[in-house]
C-alpha cells in the first residue's frame, strides 16, 4: 500500500502547479487565436510583463508598446495573451464613435480605484444612466455659468505670479494650475467655497471639501475615502481635515444656497449626484465620483496647461505670435471682457497643438471586440472577446496624419492643409465614453493661457526636456513640475 508522506503530497502539488503553468504557457503561445500576431513572447505568456513596464518602469507600458511597433515593424502588437494594441487611425474611429460595438474591458475598468464612478462603469446601460445624471453639470450653459469662478481663480494665480515677480522667486506653476482646475471643479458656481484668496497656501482639501457635505448628509460613510489615483495625490493630511472642518459651515451654507437657487446651472456636482433621479447614488458611488473628478478634472488640465507653458517658453517664435494676437484683446481683458478671448484663432491652435503633443490620456483604454469578431484592413481578423486598445498617443504621433509629429507647431491647425485635421482632435476621446469635461477643460485652458501670456513675461526655471519626460498613470504625468521665473508683470 502506498504511504502518503508530506513530501510526496508537496511534490504532487508542485507537479500539478508546474504542469498547469506549462500548459498555460504552451497554449498561449501555440494554441491561442492571437498567436499569429507579433509581440514579445513574455508579454504573450504573462501579465507580469505589463506589470513591469507599468509599475517597476514607472508608467512606461504605452511608450514601450510604441517602441515594439518599430521593433516588430508592425502596427498591431500582441501586448498580453488576449490583448492587441492596434495603431491604425481608421480603426480608432471604428472603436471610438457614437454607437460603437466596442465596449469597455471590465478587467481594466473595474480595477480602477474608483470602480463605482462613471469612468469605470462597463455596463453600457448603467453607464448611460450615470452619464445622464452628471450631464447637467457640463451643459454649455453650466460651463458658461462657471466662467466668473474660473476668472476669479485665474486672477488669484495672477496675484501669486505678480508677488513672485516682485520677490524674484521662481515658482511651481504646474501646482498653481491644480488649484485652478480643482477648486472650481468641485464647487461649480460656488465661489464662496474657494480657498480664502489671501492665504495662497497649499491646495485646499479639495476631495474632502467636496465630499464632506455628503458625509454629513448621508451619515453612512465608514472610514476615510479611498486614495486618489493621481500620480501626485493631494495629501489628506490632518491639516487639510482641520481646514475642512473649520469651513464646514460655509460649505454647507453654500450647498443649501445652491439648493435654494432656481437656476439649475448653479448646482454643484454634489447636488446633482445627490438629487433624486432615475439612478440613485449610493455612498460608494458618491465617494468614487469624488475621487474620479478630483484627478480626471484636475490632473489632466493642469498637466496640459503646464505643457503649454513649457512648449511656449521653449518656442520663442510661437510665443511671439501668440503674444501679438493677445495684444489685440489686451484692452478687453483688462476690462474683464473675456468674450473676445474665445475668438482667438492662434490661441486655439496653441491649445490643440499642446493637447496633441502632450497627450494627457496617452495609454491603453481597452475595449472588447464584439461577438463575431472584426476585420481590420491589412491586419486581418480579430476574434470576438479579444481585448484591443488603440491609444490616443498612437494618433498624436502618427506621421501620416501629422507632418513632423515631434515638432510643436500650432500653425499646422491653421494652414491650408489643416482641412480635415479636426477629425484628429481626439485627445478627449470620442463616442459614448468620451470626456464629459471637454468644454470645461477647453475654457479653462483658453482663459488661463490668454491671461498669463498677456499679462506676464515668463521664463522656464530648472525645467527642461528631462523634466517633461512622461509617465502614464492613466493620466500623463511629467517627471518634474514645470517651474518658471516671472520676468515682468505688464499690469504691475
Ligand atoms: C485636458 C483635459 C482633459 C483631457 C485630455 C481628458 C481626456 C479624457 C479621455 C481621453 C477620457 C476617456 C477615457 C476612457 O475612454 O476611458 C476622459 C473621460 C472622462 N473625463 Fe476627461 N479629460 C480632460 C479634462 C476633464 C475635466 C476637466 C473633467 C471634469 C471636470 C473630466 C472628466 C472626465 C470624466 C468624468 C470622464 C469619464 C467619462 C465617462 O466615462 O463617461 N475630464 N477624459
Amino acid at each position: 500500500m502506498m504511504v502518503l508522506t508530506t513530501q510526496s503530497i508537496l511534490c504532487t502539488i508542485f507537479g500539478i502547479f508546474i504542469s498547469q503553468t506549462l500548459y498555460r504557457i504552451l497554449s498561449r503561445l501555440y494554441l491561442h487565436p492571437l498567436r499569429k500576431f507579433p509581440g514579445p513572447i513574455l508579454a504573450a505568456i504573462t501579465g507580469w510583463y505589463r506589470f513591469y513596464f507599468d509599475i517597476v518602469a514607472n508608467g512606461q507600458y504605452i511608450f514601450h508598446i510604441h517602441d515594439l511597433e518599430t521593433t516588430y515593424n508592425s502596427r498591431i502588437i500582441r501586448v498580453s495573451h488576449n490583448h492587441l494594441h492596434i495603431n491604425d487611425p481608421d480603426f480608432y474611429h471604428e472603436v471610438f464613435k457614437p454607437g460603437t460595438a466596442f465596449h469597455r474591458d471590465p478587467a481594466f475598468y473595474t480595477s480602477l480605484p474608483f470602480s463605482n464612478s462613471v469612468a469605470s462603469l462597463t455596463d453600457f446601460h448603467h453607464h448611460s444612466l450615470r452619464r445622464k445624471k452628471l450631464n447637467p453639470a457640463f451643459t454649455p450653459s453650466a460651463v458658461q455659468s462657471s466662467l466668473s469662478t474660473l476668472i476669479t481663480n485665474i486672477e488669484d494665480i495672477g496675484e501669486t505670479l505678480s508677488r513672485a515677480c516682485r520677490d524674484g522667486r521662481p515658482l511651481n506653476i504646474q501646482r498653481l494650475f491644480v488649484y485652478l482646475s480643482v477648486s472650481k471643479r468641485f464647487n461649480f458656481s460656488s465661489p464662496e467655497l474657494l480657498l480664502p484668496r489671501e492665504t495662497h497656501q497649499p491646495p485646499p482639501p479639495v476631495l474632502l471639501q467636496w465630499i464632506v457635505p455628503g458625509y454629513v448628509r448621508m451619515r453612512k460613510v465608514q472610514g476615510p475615502p479611498p486614495p486618489p489615483a493621481s500620480h501626485e495625490p493631494e495629501p489628506l493630511t490632518p491639516a487639510n481635515s482641520k481646514y475642512c472642518a473649520s469651513n464646514l459651515a460655509s460649505i454647507q451654507e453654500g450647498r443649501e444656497q445652491a439648493h435654494r437657487d432656481s437656476n439649475p446651472d448653479k448646482r454643484t456636482l454634489c447636488d446633482i449626484l445627490l438629487a433624486d433621479g432615475a439612478e440613485s447614488t449610493s455612498t460608494e458611488d458618491f465617494i468614487d465620483e469624488a475621487v474620479l473628478f478630483m484627478f480626471a478634472g484636475a490632473d489632466t488640465t493642469s498637466y496640459a496647461l503646464a505643457n503649454a507653458v513649457y512648449y511656449l517658453l521653449s518656442s520663442p517664435r510661437v510665443l511671439q505670435t501668440l503674444q501679438r494676437e493677445l495684444q489685440g484683446v489686451d484692452a478687453q481683458m483688462r476690462a474683464h471682457d473675456w468674450a473676445a478671448v474665445r475668438r482667438l484663432r492662434y490661441l486655439s491652435a496653441v491649445i490643440d497643438e499642446t493637447l496633441r503633443i502632450s497627450c494627457p490620456a496617452p495609454g491603453v483604454l481597452p475595449r472588447i471586440v464584439p461577438q463575431g469578431g472584426c476585420v481590420i484592413a491589412g491586419l486581418g481578423f480579430i476574434p470576438g472577446g479579444t481585448t484591443i486598445s488603440t491609444s490616443h498617443s498612437s494618433i498624436s504621433r502618427n506621421a501620416t496624419i501629422f507632418r513632423n509629429p515631434r515638432i510643436y507647431q500650432p500653425e499646422r491647425w491653421l494652414s491650408e492643409e489643416s482641412n480635415g485635421l479636426d477629425h484628429w482632435k481626439v485627445q478627449f476621446s470620442k463616442g459614448p465614453y468620451a470626456c464629459i469635461g471637454m468644454k470645461l477643460a477647453q475654457m479653462e485652458m483658453t482663459m488661463a493661457l490668454a491671461y498669463l501670456f498677456n499679462r506676464f513675461e515668463l521664463a522656464l526655471y530648472e525645467t527642461d526636456a528631462e523634466s517633461m519626460r512622461v509617465s502614464d498613470w492613466i493620466v500623463a504625468a511629467n517627471r518634474e513640475p514645470v517651474r518658471v521665473r516671472v520676468v515682468r508683470d505688464a499690469w504691475g
